[in-house]
Protein backbone atom coordinates (compact mmCIF):
# COMPACT_ATOMS: atom_id res chain seq x y z
CA UNK A 1 0.00 0.00 0.00
CA UNK A 2 2.96 2.04 -0.17
CA UNK A 3 2.17 3.58 -3.66
CA UNK A 4 2.72 7.61 -3.05
CA UNK A 5 0.59 10.15 -4.19
CA UNK A 6 1.32 12.20 -7.29
CA UNK A 7 0.55 15.69 -8.14
CA UNK A 8 -2.61 15.85 -9.47
CA UNK A 9 -4.04 12.61 -8.61
CA UNK A 10 -7.76 12.77 -7.88
CA UNK A 11 -7.92 13.68 -4.37
CA UNK A 12 -11.33 13.65 -2.60
CA UNK A 13 -12.75 16.58 -0.76
CA UNK A 14 -15.79 15.16 0.79
CA UNK A 15 -16.00 12.62 3.97
CA UNK A 16 -17.77 9.55 3.21
CA UNK A 17 -20.99 9.48 5.25
CA UNK A 18 -20.10 7.10 7.98
CA UNK A 19 -17.70 9.51 9.44
CA UNK A 20 -20.43 11.93 9.52
CA UNK A 21 -22.79 9.87 11.66
CA UNK A 22 -20.15 8.45 13.70
CA UNK A 23 -18.82 12.41 15.14
CA UNK A 24 -22.24 13.92 14.86
CA UNK A 25 -23.15 13.26 18.87
CA UNK A 26 -19.31 13.46 20.00
CA UNK A 27 -17.83 15.81 21.83
CA UNK A 28 -14.94 17.18 20.15
CA UNK A 29 -11.49 15.96 21.50
CA UNK A 30 -8.31 14.05 19.93
CA UNK A 31 -8.30 12.63 16.72
CA UNK A 32 -6.08 10.69 14.74
CA UNK A 33 -6.40 10.12 11.31
CA UNK A 34 -4.20 7.34 9.81
CA UNK A 35 -3.77 7.01 5.75
CA UNK A 36 -5.54 10.23 5.66
CA UNK A 37 -3.87 11.11 2.31
CA UNK A 38 -5.09 14.60 1.18
CA UNK A 39 -7.15 15.91 4.05
CA UNK A 40 -10.64 15.40 3.43
CA UNK A 41 -11.82 13.62 6.81
CA UNK A 42 -8.99 15.32 8.76
CA UNK A 43 -10.17 19.18 7.35
CA UNK A 44 -13.67 18.22 8.50
CA UNK A 45 -12.65 17.04 11.68
CA UNK A 46 -11.06 20.07 12.45
CA UNK A 47 -13.56 22.19 10.81
CA UNK A 48 -16.23 20.74 13.89
CA UNK A 49 -13.18 21.68 16.62
CA UNK A 50 -11.49 18.84 16.65
CA UNK A 51 -7.41 18.82 17.68
CA UNK A 52 -6.50 16.23 14.55
CA UNK A 53 -3.01 14.47 14.16
CA UNK A 54 -3.64 13.22 10.38
CA UNK A 55 -0.47 10.87 8.95
CA UNK A 56 0.49 9.60 5.67
CA UNK A 57 3.17 8.79 3.72
CA UNK A 58 2.93 10.82 0.73
CA UNK A 59 4.95 13.99 1.43
CA UNK A 60 2.92 15.21 -1.49
CA UNK A 61 -0.56 14.07 0.43
CA UNK A 62 0.20 16.31 3.19
CA UNK A 63 1.17 19.41 1.51
CA UNK A 64 -2.17 19.40 -0.35
CA UNK A 65 -3.72 18.48 3.31
CA UNK A 66 -2.16 21.48 4.62
CA UNK A 67 -2.89 23.87 1.93
CA UNK A 68 -6.50 22.84 2.51
CA UNK A 69 -6.65 23.35 6.01
CA UNK A 70 -5.12 26.87 5.20
CA UNK A 71 -8.24 27.32 3.50
CA UNK A 72 -10.23 26.10 5.45
CA UNK A 73 -8.85 28.15 8.34
CA UNK A 74 -8.03 25.27 10.38
CA UNK A 75 -5.27 23.73 11.87
CA UNK A 76 -4.32 20.24 11.10
CA UNK A 77 -1.00 18.67 12.91
CA UNK A 78 -0.18 16.45 9.84
CA UNK A 79 2.73 14.61 9.34
CA UNK A 80 4.67 12.44 6.94
CA UNK A 81 5.57 9.07 8.27
CA UNK A 82 5.50 5.72 7.31
CA UNK A 83 3.31 3.14 8.79
CA UNK A 84 4.84 0.40 7.63
CA UNK A 85 8.36 1.18 8.57
CA UNK A 86 7.02 2.33 12.23
CA UNK A 87 7.71 5.58 11.48
CA UNK A 88 4.78 6.92 13.83
CA UNK A 89 3.40 5.22 16.69
CA UNK A 90 0.57 5.62 18.09
CA UNK A 91 0.57 6.44 21.52
CA UNK A 92 -1.36 4.69 23.68
CA UNK A 93 -4.92 5.75 25.43
CA UNK A 94 -4.30 9.21 23.90
CA UNK A 95 -7.24 9.56 21.46
CA UNK A 96 -11.11 10.21 21.86
CA UNK A 97 -11.55 9.29 17.69
CA UNK A 98 -8.67 7.14 15.38
CA UNK A 99 -10.43 6.88 12.09
CA UNK A 100 -8.82 4.45 9.58
CA UNK A 101 -10.03 4.67 5.91
CA UNK A 102 -8.98 2.53 2.93
CA UNK A 103 -5.98 1.63 4.23
CA UNK A 104 -5.20 -1.69 5.22
CA UNK A 105 -2.01 -2.60 8.02
CA UNK A 106 -2.87 -5.50 9.92
CA UNK A 107 0.29 -5.15 12.57
CA UNK A 108 -1.40 -1.41 13.41
CA UNK A 109 -4.57 -2.85 14.39
CA UNK A 110 -3.43 -3.30 17.76
CA UNK A 111 -1.82 0.09 18.37
CA UNK A 112 -4.89 1.67 17.42
CA UNK A 113 -7.00 -0.65 19.96
CA UNK A 114 -4.42 0.65 22.81
CA UNK A 115 -4.28 4.27 21.39
CA UNK A 116 -8.26 4.47 21.67
CA UNK A 117 -9.21 6.46 25.09
CA UNK A 118 -12.29 4.65 27.40
CA UNK A 119 -14.90 5.88 25.58
CA UNK A 120 -13.46 6.76 22.27
CA UNK A 121 -14.31 6.03 19.25
CA UNK A 122 -12.49 3.61 16.69
CA UNK A 123 -14.18 4.71 12.94
CA UNK A 124 -13.40 2.85 9.18
CA UNK A 125 -13.89 1.94 5.84
CA UNK A 126 -11.65 -0.55 4.17
CA UNK A 127 -12.32 -2.36 0.81
CA UNK A 128 -13.47 -6.07 1.15
CA UNK A 129 -12.22 -9.06 -0.63
CA UNK A 130 -15.83 -10.98 -1.73
CA UNK A 131 -13.82 -13.01 -4.14
CA UNK A 132 -14.86 -11.33 -7.09
CA UNK A 133 -12.67 -10.39 -9.87
CA UNK A 134 -12.48 -6.59 -10.40
CA UNK A 135 -11.84 -5.64 -6.73
CA UNK A 136 -10.65 -2.70 -5.61
CA UNK A 137 -7.07 -2.49 -4.07
CA UNK A 138 -6.16 -5.27 -6.79
CA UNK A 139 -3.61 -6.79 -4.58
CA UNK A 140 -6.23 -8.99 -2.02
CA UNK A 141 -3.42 -8.33 0.62
CA UNK A 142 -4.98 -5.05 1.09
CA UNK A 143 -8.43 -6.41 1.36
CA UNK A 144 -10.48 -7.31 4.32
CA UNK A 145 -11.46 -10.66 4.82
CA UNK A 146 -15.21 -11.00 5.91
CA UNK A 147 -15.34 -10.74 9.63
CA UNK A 148 -12.10 -9.10 10.13
CA UNK A 149 -12.48 -5.27 10.46
CA UNK A 150 -14.67 -6.21 13.96
CA UNK A 151 -12.07 -8.65 14.89
CA UNK A 152 -9.22 -6.62 14.10
CA UNK A 153 -10.82 -3.72 16.11
CA UNK A 154 -12.22 -5.27 19.01
CA UNK A 155 -12.79 -2.50 21.45
CA UNK A 156 -16.31 -2.87 22.50
CA UNK A 157 -19.30 -3.22 20.82
CA UNK A 158 -19.82 -1.58 17.37
CA UNK A 159 -22.72 1.07 17.63
CA UNK A 160 -23.72 0.95 13.56
CA UNK A 161 -21.51 -0.89 10.60
CA UNK A 162 -22.89 2.25 8.60
CA UNK A 163 -24.18 1.75 5.31
CA UNK A 164 -21.73 -1.67 4.07
CA UNK A 165 -21.62 -2.48 0.27
CA UNK A 166 -20.35 -5.78 -1.14
CA UNK A 167 -16.97 -4.41 -1.90
CA UNK A 168 -16.48 -1.95 1.57
CA UNK A 169 -16.55 -3.24 5.34
CA UNK A 170 -17.67 -0.17 7.45
CA UNK A 171 -17.15 -0.24 10.76
CA UNK A 172 -17.89 2.47 14.11
CA UNK A 173 -16.76 0.70 17.50
CA UNK A 174 -16.35 2.53 20.89
CA UNK A 175 -14.71 1.60 23.92
CA UNK A 176 -16.50 1.14 26.89
CA UNK A 177 -15.75 4.27 29.39
C1 LIG B 1 -6.72 5.03 -0.69
S1 LIG B 1 -5.80 6.32 0.09
C2 LIG B 1 -6.93 6.78 1.40
C3 LIG B 1 -6.71 8.16 1.89
C4 LIG B 1 -7.69 8.66 2.96
N1 LIG B 1 -7.72 7.76 4.10
C5 LIG B 1 -9.06 8.85 2.38
O1 LIG B 1 -9.97 8.06 2.67
O2 LIG B 1 -9.25 9.81 1.62
C6 LIG B 1 -4.55 5.43 0.96
C7 LIG B 1 -3.52 6.33 1.61
O3 LIG B 1 -2.60 5.51 2.33
C8 LIG B 1 -1.33 6.14 2.24
N2 LIG B 1 -0.32 5.14 2.57
C9 LIG B 1 0.04 4.07 1.86
N3 LIG B 1 1.01 3.37 2.48
C10 LIG B 1 1.27 4.04 3.63
C11 LIG B 1 2.18 3.81 4.70
N4 LIG B 1 2.99 2.77 4.70
N5 LIG B 1 2.18 4.68 5.72
C12 LIG B 1 1.34 5.75 5.73
N6 LIG B 1 0.46 6.00 4.74
C13 LIG B 1 0.42 5.16 3.70
C14 LIG B 1 -1.27 6.63 0.81
O4 LIG B 1 -0.27 7.63 0.64
C15 LIG B 1 -2.68 7.15 0.61
O5 LIG B 1 -2.80 8.50 0.94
Amino acid sequence: MGRALSPGEHAPKEPIPLLRSAVEHLTPGRALDLACGTGRHAVFLAKYGWNVTAVDSSRVAIEILQQRAGEAGVTVNALVADLELGEFKIEPDAYDLICVFYYLQRDVFSEIRAGVKPGGTVVSAIHLNDGKPGARPCNSAFLLEPGELRRCIAIGKSSTTGKERRTKKVIIMTRPS
